[in-house]
């Protein structure tokens, strides 16, 4: 019996994803300089990272597609070489990208991936129920709106009853009910079957709202990481004030003390400042625009964000 809890006590505290060190370079492309990264089980982490970041590449390495250069990676104590029979049995994934053959309907394609697994129809129905698909059941995959098209990719992810889930982007480009539906079926399988799940987003609200954990990702490696509390403990700044323009108010913004963020592209223009140097900053900003006849449109005072940290921390946007 000792033996037995001693046993499960290791299980349990072995984490699902051990990712040591990991690079991986194409040509010249330094893609993933050195990640390391410890994912327990029933965790669900989100990589988030603006274009080119090197989520793809992590997350497939991670998914025993591509090979590191350098480093480890562990699934359950286990390195993909000589595992990959059993790996595959706990993994469940979608691309960042999927292609579904366009004279199936949705049934047959989950049918034929079921297959794969030597599973039978009926999980194929069981899961087009969890994923929502029962009416486009007999449709064809060619049309298939966005939204459900991410839901059958899912879906296809889901069949083998996978422990661990990795998921490639899988809401982007969807509507925000579209998002939700997906956020609802994730959020289910956490608390349902204490999956664990990493995925890559773009989306700062996702990785906030469906995420245990966050890793912040830049050029290749991790800039921060943590649960949005400890990222956002990271800003040095509580209280951002920010300021909105219709027009460019042809200041130097940046120049001003306190200044966290200019941007300029949007309307209106928005500019953040630190709350605690507005005594500096303000007279300054109010006497120059009162000089050019310049009219504030909005003002608001608001929390840092995942953005506002990812600013101070490399100078651009996440979403730029
Ligand atoms: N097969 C490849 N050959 C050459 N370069 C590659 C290859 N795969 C990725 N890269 C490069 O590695 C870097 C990281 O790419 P990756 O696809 O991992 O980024 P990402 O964070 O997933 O970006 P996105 O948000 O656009 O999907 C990029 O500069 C990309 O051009
Ligand atoms: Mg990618």
């Amino acid at each position: 019996m000792l033996k037995f809890l001693f046993y499960f006590q290791k299980q349990m505290q072995q984490p699902i994803i051990n990712v040591e060190n990991v690079k991986k370079s194409f040509r010249t492309v330094k893609a993933v300089q050195g990640i390391s990264l410890t994912i327990a089980p029933g965790e669900f982490v989100a990589i988030l990272g603006p274009n080119g970041a090197g989520k793809t590449t992590l997350v497939e390495m991670i998914e025993g597609i591509q090979k590191p250069d350098e480093g480890e990676i562990l699934i359950k104590g286990m390195p993909w070489k000589g595992n990959e029979h059993k790996l595959n049995r706990i993994l469940g994934i979608s691309l960042q990208e999927t292609w579904f053959i366009e004279k199936l309907t949705v049934f047959e394609t989950l049918r034929l991936f079921a297959s794969f697994y030597r599973l039978d129809k009926d999980r194929a129905l069981e899961i087009m129920h969890i994923v929502e698909l029962q009416e486009k059941k007999n449709a064809y995959t060619k049309n298939l709106s966005g939204g459900q098209r991410q839901r059958l990719a899912l879906g296809i992810s889901l069949l083998n009853y996978p422990e661990l889930l990795l998921l490639d982007e899988p809401t982007t480009g969807l509507d925000p009910n579209a998002r939700h539906d997906i956020w609802e079926i994730l959020h289910k399988l956490k608390d349902e079957k204490n999956t664990s799940l990493v995925l890559t987003t773009h989306y700062m609200e996702e990785a906030e709202f469906l995420c245990d954990r966050i890793v912040i990702v830049d050029k290749g490696k991790v800039l921060a990481m943590g649960t949005m509390e400890e990222l956002l403990a990271q800003c040095s700044f509580n209280e951002i004030i920010e300021i909105g323009f219709e027009e460019e108010p042809g200041i130097r913004l940046h120049l001003l003390p306190g200044v966290l963020n200019v941007r300029k592209n949007t309307k209106p223009n928005l500019f953040a400042l630190d709350v605690t140097r507005i005594t500096q900053t303000l007279p300054v900003l109010l006497k120059e625009l009162e000089e050019r006849n310049v009219e504030v449109q909005t003002l608001i005072c608001r929390k840092p964000t995942l953005d506002d940290l990812f600013i101070s921390l490399t100078g651009r946007h996440l979403n730029a």
